[in-house]
Parts: C-alpha cells; sequence; structure tokens
C-alpha cells in the first residue's frame, strides 16, 4: 500500500508538533507504520545550513518534501510539522505527491494565543528583537488558500483536535480506519473488561457480610477488593470522570457537576462531556481497536462519537438524540417496550416515599435490562455500566436505615430498604456476570460513599453576617442564592453549596468587579481559613471543619477552582448555599436536605472470572486504592501500556496478564495544549434549562 504524506501548516505554536505526534501514536497503535518530520528536527540536523530567509526556508521546505516523498512511498503514514509560511511553498510541497497521496491540514490558530502559549520562549525573544525574521512577527504568514483540512487549535482542546483530525484523515483515507486495521496488527488479547459502578456505594453495606450479596462476596473470595479513596471533593462528578480517565479533578478543571466557566463570570453553568478536556478510558482503547458498550457513565451526555455505543449518564436529556450513540439506539432496544429509558430518578425528594422506592426499582430493572441486550447484541471488548440508584436511595433513605429502635412497623419496614435494595442490586450483577466469560475480568466500583448527615451550615448566611457577602437586598424567605442579588462592590467572599462548600473570593484583576487586592490575596484567605476551621458562631457546636486550598491537593489547578474547599463537620454535615435563612445551622433532615451525605470511601472489588469459575481462593485486600488508580488498572489488565503521566497506579488483580501483541504506546496525549476554555461548549439555553430544573427536581439548586 502507498503511504501518504499529511503536512501540517501553521504558525510557531499553532500545536502541529504535538498534534503530529499524538496523530502519530493514535495510527501507529493501529498498526500503521508511521514516520515524522519535524522542523526544528530538520533543522538541528540536516537541514542545519539553513536559517530563516525566504530562500533558505524554501531550500527547507523543498529538503523536507522530498524526504516526505521517500518515506511514504515505503508505505509510511508521513506526519509533516513545518510551518511553511508562503503560499508557493506549499503549492511547491503539494506538487511532489500524487493527489490522492497527500493532505495539508492548516492549523488555524490566532498569533495572539500562539504568542501566549510561547512553548519555547521564541514570541517573546522575537518581540524584543533577538530573533531576526520571525514568522508573524517580522516575517509573513500567509493564510493557505486551499489547505484540504483546517481545525482551529484555539478552539477545541488536544483531545477534540485530535478526535476531528481522525475523523477527516479516516474518511479521506478509508484504508486507516479502525475498521480496516489489518488482522495482525490488532490487539490480539482477548481480554475483556466489565465495569459495573455503584454510585455511593459504602465500604460499611458492601464489605458487610451480614448483607448477604451473594455474587459480590463471591466476587471478593475470588478477586482483590478494598475501599477506594474517592476524589477531592467526593462527589459523583469529578469522581467518576477521574475514574475514567486517571485524571484528579484539578487536572481535570472539573469541581462539581456545576462549575464557574471562567473568573469573568461569576455564575455556574452544568458541565456535560465536552468539557472532559482528557481522553476517557475508551478513546485509547480504541486506538488498540477494542470496542466499547458505555451504559449511564456520568457526565457522558451529550453522548460522543467512537466505534461501539453509548447511552449517557447524569447529567442527561433523555429525549435529546444525544442521549446515545448512534442516536435513536434506544428504539432500537426492544428490551424497553413501551417503557421510556430513564437516566435518572425525577423529583426523588419530593416523591412520597414508596413512590420514589417503586421508581428506583424500575430504573434499575430498566437499566440492566438494556445493558443485557447490549451484550447480548454488540460486539465489545470494555463493558461500563454506572447505576446512579444507590445514591439517590441512600439519600432518602439513609435516616431510617441508621434509625436505633424503629417505632412502628412502617418506620421498621423502612429501615430495610437500603439492605434490600442491595440485595436486589446483587442479583442483577449476578445476571450480568451470566452473560460474561471467562475471558472477562469484572470490576464493580464506587465513586465515594455514604454517611449520615446530622445538618448542614449556612455558609453565605455566615459570610453575609461576617460581612464579606453583601447582598442588594436582604431575602423575605429562603431562596437559592443568584449572581444578580450580590452588590459585587461590597462582596470580598461568596460560595456555592452542595455536599462541600467552594469558597470564592472575589479578586481584584481576576473577578469582573473583584475587590480583594492582589497583594492581600493569601493574608485573607488565610486569615478565611482560620476562621471557617473554627466557627465560633456555631454556638458550642463541635466543629472539625476540614479547609483545603485548591493547591494542596491537585498537581495542577485548572478551569476555575474555588478559592478553598470546606467538608462541614468532616463531611457530617452538608453546605447549605440559601440565603434568607433564620440560622446558621439547618438541623436534621429538612426539606432540600437530606439524610445522608458523602462519604470519602467508596468500594472496589476486581475479579477475573476464570478465578471464580475455577473456584481459585483470592481474597485480597487492598487498602490503599483510590478512584485514579482505576484506569492504571484497565490498562494493566489489557496488558496495555498506561499513558504518560497518570497519577495513579495499577493494582493487580492476579497474575500479570499476558502482554499485548503490539508494541505501540497508548497515545501521549497530556498536557501542553489541552485547551481549558471551555466557553461555548455548554448545553444550549434550553438544555440547561431543562437540566437546571432536573437538578432542582432533584434538590440540587
Ligand atoms: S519554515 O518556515 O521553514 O517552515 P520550520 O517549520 O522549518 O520553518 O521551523 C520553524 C521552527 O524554527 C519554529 O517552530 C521555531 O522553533 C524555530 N525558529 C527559529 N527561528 C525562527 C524564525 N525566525 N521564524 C520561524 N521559526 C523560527
Amino acid at each position: 500500500m502507498s503511504g501518504k504524506t499529511i503536512w501540517l501548516t501553521g504558525l510557531s505554536g499553532s500545536g502541529k508538533s504535538t498534534l503530529a505526534s499524538a496523530l502519530i501514536s493514535v495510527f501507529g497503535a493501529r498498526g500503521h507504520p508511521c514516520a515524522f518530520l519535524d522542523g526544528d528536527v530538520l533543522r538541528a540536523g540536516l537541514n542545519r545550513d539553513l536559517g530563516f530567509s525566504a530562500l533558505d526556508r524554501s531550500e527547507n521546505i523543498r529538503r523536507a518534501s522530498e524526504i516526505a516523498k521517500l518515506l511514504s512511498d515505503l508505505g509510511n503514514m508521513v506526519f509533516a510539522a513545518f510551518i511553511t509560511p508562503m503560499e508557493d511553498l506549499r503549492r511547491a510541497v503539494r506538487s511532489v505527491f500524487e493527489p490522492g497521496d497527500f493532505v495539508e491540514i492548516f492549523l488555524n490558530c490566532p498569533l495572539r494565543v500562539c504568542e501566549a502559549r510561547d512553548p519555547k520562549g521564541l514570541y517573546v525573544k522575537a518581540r524584543h528583537g533577538l530573533i531576526p525574521e520571525f514568522t508573524g512577527i517580522s516575517a509573513p504568514f500567509q493564510t493557505p488558500e486551499r489547505p484540504d483540512f483546517v481545525i482551529d487549535t484555539d478552539q477545541f482542546n488536544l483531545k477534540e483536535s485530535i478526535e476531528q483530525v481522525v475523523n477527516f484523515l479516516e474518511k479521506r483515507f478509508p484504508e486507516f480506519s479502525v475498521a480496516s486495521v489489518p488482522k495482525l496488527h490488532r490487539d490480539r488479547n482477548s481480554r475483556k473488561i466489565a465495569v459495573i459502578g455503584l454510585d455511593c456505594a459504602p465500604p460499611s453495606i458492601i464489605f458487610n457480610q451480614s448483607s448477604r450479596l451473594a455474587n459480590i462476596e463471591s466476587l471478593m473470595r475470588h478477586g482483590v477488593w478494598g475501599p477506594l479513596k474517592s476524589t477531592d471533593p467526593p462527589i459523583t462528578i469529578p469522581a467518576w470522570t477521574t475514574i475514567t480517565t486517571g485524571r484528579d479533578p484539578g487536572e481535570l478543571g472539573l469541581y462539581g457537576f456545576r462549575n464557574r466557566l471562567t473568573h469573568d463570570h461569576y455564575n455556574v453553568i452544568t458541565v456535560n462531556s465536552k468539557h472532559v478536556p482528557f481522553p476517557r478510558v475508551w478513546d485509547h482503547l480504541e486506538t488498540y481497536g477494542k470496542r466499547s458498550i458505555l451504559v449511564g457513565i456520568p457526565q457522558t451526555f451529550p453522548a460522543e462519537p467512537h466505534s461501539g455505543v453509548t447511552i449517557a449518564g447524569f447529567p442527561a436529556i433523555e429525549d435529546s438524540p444525544d442521549l446515545t450513540h448512534p442516536h435513536g439506539l434506544i428504539n432500537q432496544l426492544s428490551c424497553l417496550g413501551n417503557d421510556p429509558y430513564l437516566s435518572d430518578i425525577r423529583d426523588f425528594r419530593t416523591l412520597p416515599k414508596d413512590n420514589l422506592l417503586q421508581g428506583l426499582y424500575s430504573m434499575v430493572d430498566l437499566r440492566f435490562r438494556v445493558a443485557h441486550e447490549l451484550l447480548l447484541k454488540e460486539p465489545w471488548d470494555f463493558f461500563m455500566m454506572v447505576e446512579i440508584a444507590p445514591d439517590r436511595l441512600q439519600h432518602a433513605f439513609w435516616g431510617d436505615y441508621e434509625r436505633q429502635n424503629p417505632g412502628n412497623s412502617v418506620e421498621a419496614r423502612w429501615k430495610d430498604v437500603i439492605p434490600n435494595f442491595y440485595k436486589y442490586l446483587d442479583d442483577k450483577i449476578g445476571g450480568i456476570l451470566a452473560l460474561l466469560d471467562d475471558e472477562t475480568t469484572v470490576i464493580i466500583v464506587s465513586d465515594h460513599g455514604a454517611k449520615k448527615s446530622t445538618g448542614g451550615v449556612c455558609i453565605n448566611e455566615w459570610l453575609i453576617r461576617k460581612g464579606l457577602l453583601v447582598l442588594k437586598e436582604a431575602p423575605a424567605q429562603e431562596t437559592s442564592l443568584t449572581e444578580d442579588m450580590i452588590d459585587w462592590d461590597k462582596t470580598y467572599v461568596w460560595s456555592e453549596g452542595g455536599y462541600y462548600a467552594r469558597i470564592f473570593m472575589n479578586l481584584q484583576g481576576r473577578e469582573p468587579r473583584g475587590i480583594i487586592k492582589r497583594a492581600d490575596y493569601e493574608r485573607f484567605r488565610d486569615n478565611l481559613r482560620d476562621e471557617l476551621v473554627a466557627m465560633p458562631e456555631l454556638n458550642g457546636e463541635r466543629s472539625t471543619n476540614v479547609v483545603l486550598k485548591p493547591e494542596e491537593l491537585y498537581r495542577s489547578v485548572n478551569g476555575v477552582a474555588p478559592d478553598l474547599i470546606v467538608y462541614f463537620d468532616s463531611l457530617n454535615k452538608r453546605s447549605v448555599g440559601n440565603v434568607g435563612m433564620k440560622s446558621l445551622l439547618v438541623r436534621g433532615n429538612v426539606a432540600g436536605l437530606d439524610a445522608c451525605n458523602h462519604d470519602h470511601e467508596g468500594i472496589f472489588i476486581a475479579t477475573r472470572l476464570s478465578d471464580l469459575r475455577k473456584g481459585a481462593k483470592m481474597d485480597v485486600t487492598v487498602s490503599s486504592a483510590s478512584c485514579r488508580d482505576i484506569a492504571p488498572t484497565i490498562f494493566n489488565e489489557y496488558g496495555l501500556k498506561c499513558p504518560e503521566n497518570i497519577l495513579g497506579s495499577a493494582i493487580a488483580i492476579g497474575a500479570p496478564p499476558e502482554t499485548s501483541s503490539i508494541s505501540a504506546e497508548i497515545p501521549k496525549i497530556y498536557g501542553r495544549d489541552v485547551n481549558f476554555d471551555n466557553e461555548g461548549k455548554g448545553f444550549t439555553a434550553e438544555e440547561e434549562e431543562i437540566v437546571r430544573r432536573r437538578l432542582s427536581d432533584l434538590g440540587y439548586i
């Protein structure tokens, strides 16, 4: 097969080399021989006699295109990253190749953005006149007149850019699509992995023998298991996104399912799949030709294209075509009959308890039916589903579960709701296990645990009383705090409520109407931290508030992180963001509150079904696993190299797996160009309203 040349043109800093090396990893992993020609590399060797005059650039490009031709005639996919600033140079390059063997891709990125990135520090030097004839500053760059593809690298993060270019190249050169990867080069390891996620499942129930969860217990006896440290903060989003990327919330720039997008805005918006800046486990696996079935995983709406299938999880809009990939998948499922598919329960804080319970049982039944049908119908290598029901159940029934000596028979009945529900889930898991062959490794995982909530701290009321938060007028009644209610010119600090408090400071030069001076920032923040730890205003209420700075928690802090993160009474109390509250402390199970808060420890069980079916005794406990170890564990279990720079490490499930038949490394998709500019990626105004209403029904806002 003749090779192809993919010529990347664009300013220095537009991302040519980063994109080229990522593309080589993608296509290399599929077994296509690839070659990389990079301007800097050629200029350091073969072309070291050349400078940056028009003539020298022309010679540089001539030599590069001749080498590209030689390499592609040998059957390589050649990725060439050269500025190639002038149209006549690009025309000359094109003329070297057969028309069907060449594409020109323009990395369109404004000079201002390239200059701000300045990865090699050259723009700064050029501006000071230290580098003459610098492209974009003192030498011209002509916009390409007829590129085959344009990618706006300031608009998309690296993951999205790769996706777009891969799609384009697969269409232009069908011989490079996953489907036509030469059999010889495909990963011949036949191992499959099935991950079943139980949102909020705590060790105290799952690992407790008296829960009598026969299938789960059997997986434990024949596998490895232990508590799983959640993320900080321990909440659904970001925890599942850490589980599926191996990145911590700071790296992801995700601090909850509602996030501030930029410091230019005070408001928060609901995040979706487009706000995940790193590839997920299944994106990596796809480069090995592995196909995935994904059901109910949080932050996968809108469902993104891949070679397998997706039914998106919370927060999702069920009647949107983007609930599934491919579109219309739900209508093809015979198991649903006339039942509408539910990604999450509605109105769970207001429904009568009997109806709620009924709804949760039907939702679980539906989701497992769907999982069954997909597992039977679809070819797959990786299966992952997340059931959100245990979280909803526990928020509603944890008080009954922990109640000592329940009085009347109704109360006694509620006490068993949670254990009985887990037995039901365990049966459903048994149903899935029965469909899986011996080559499958099963991972059961939860994103965080659960513990009793003893009330809530009205953080914004506290800030108001301290004079740090000033409202334009006092609210007549309890209401959620919105941006327009705040007198920003007098406000130093405000907070988002939820299971934990996010404290934001109104900093000059960062927030639109900031009033805290930069020079005072650290001192102010430290004082605030001390006051939040103690909170004497809570009148003798024993306080063990944990107050953290994001930079102490995360390797890098991206997106808009809170200035401080607060776990009230070590998460025994939640954070109430509402204002117009009569007291600082809300006790017990008041409307809008619930009986359960999240705990730091979830659960992890991993078992090779061959061990279970042989009866091999394992029962290995792991004490220090964390959410970020799940992705490396999955790669390891497939015998694949883990992407670079992931913080977590693989948990060994048994004897080391057979290593993959292909040696190409997983794409090095980390870092430099990952773009946290999330503007424009959110839900449309209409969708945001639907999601907002749904979240409000769930009691979140
Ligand atoms: S081209 O113009 O001849 O296509 P080429 O892609 O080979 O350029 O090399 C560009 C790289 O050389 C830049 O990424 C940068 O690192 C370095 N460089 C050094 N001096 C210059 C300059 N005057 N103009 C552009 N790039 C320069």
